[in-house]
């Protein structure tokens, strides 16, 4: 249902490298010789206190920041110099928040929109305000379609973005983001400002795409939803990695509960 790329067996054991990555702003060390693996199937968690550097290193993945030093490994291939659009190609993806002319589309036009091979663009270029493109790109209304129906959004489907409540936005979110056959997806916080019940609906959403065998790095402040969704887990602190496992493991390590109050 995802995508015949990401249902296949992953034919790689590691789907992501960082080698070294540092990245500073002005004296501020963001990011200090980070280096981490993501298994594929795997959902590894991104952890620590406020501004030890999670949201700096998941920009990093995705291309929005550049490394000062330090390369970004991505299915065997440096990918340290690619623009985020070039690593969406290639199946390196991260959700993106409905900002600027998305609220004024509906939730059906922001997939289609969202299709990776600039099908999309042109189309709504060229088709915008007219909703006639049905029929001419029937294959993307149809894997549209499919996501709206496993995320029970289908009846939301001509509504305007700029309607929805926060919950069903982030789901608008991952959907566009599906939309793109991810190899790796990468989420920061899905769960800021949605309600209790949709922020369980995401959660098991997210353990399903993982059950498929979609590859995540998810950055989350719950706990327990780290507990539940991800194995690895990796703390971060002050830019460093302070510790890695599983979030049992973590919760026995001193050092992570004092960086924790020290955030
Ligand atoms: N664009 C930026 N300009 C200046 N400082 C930044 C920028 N982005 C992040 N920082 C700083 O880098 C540190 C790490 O921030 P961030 O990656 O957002 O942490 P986290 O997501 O873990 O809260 C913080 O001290 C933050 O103030
Ligand atoms: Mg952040």
């Amino acid at each position: 249902m995802i995508s015949p790329r990401t249902l296949t067996k992953p034919e790689v054991e590691t789907v992501l490298e960082t080698r070294n990555v540092r990245r500073s702003f002005g004296g501020v060390v963001a990011v200090d010789d980070v280096s981490i693996s993501v298994p594929a199937g795997h959902v590894v968690g991104l952890i620590g206190p406020n501004g030890a550097g999670k949201s700096t290193l998941l920009s990093i993945l995705a291309g929005a920041e550049s490394p000062d030093t330090g390369s970004v490994w991505f299915l065997g291939d440096e990918v340290t110099s690619d623009k985020p659009f070039r690593r969406a190609r290639k199946g390196l993806c991260r959700t993106f928040q409905l900002t600027g002319d998305l609220p004024r589309l509906t939730v059906l036009e922001n997939l289609i929109v969202a299709a990776p091979s600039q099908r999309g663009e042109r189309l709504f270029v060229a088709l915008a305000g007219k909703r006639a493109w049905a029929k001419q790109e029937e294959e993307l209304v149809i894997r549209a379609r499919g996501l709206l129906d496993r995320f029970d959004m289908r009846r939301e489907e001509d509504s305007y973005v700029a309607e929805l409540s926060g919950g069903q936005r982030r789901l608008v979110e991952i959907m566009r983001a599906l939309m793109a056959s991810p190899r790796l997806l990468l989420l920061d916080e899905p769960f800021a400002g949605v309600n209790p019940s949709l922020a369980r609906r995401i959660e098991r959403h997210l353990i399903d795409l993982r059950d498929e065998g979609l590859t995540m790095v998810l950055v989350e402040h719950e706990l327990g939803v780290v507990e539940r969704c991800c194995d690895p887990v990796i703390v971060m602190a002050t830019g460093r990695v302070i510790a890695q496992g599983t979030m049992g493991d973590i919760r026995t390590r001193e050092d992570v509960l004092d960086a924790y109050l020290a955030g």
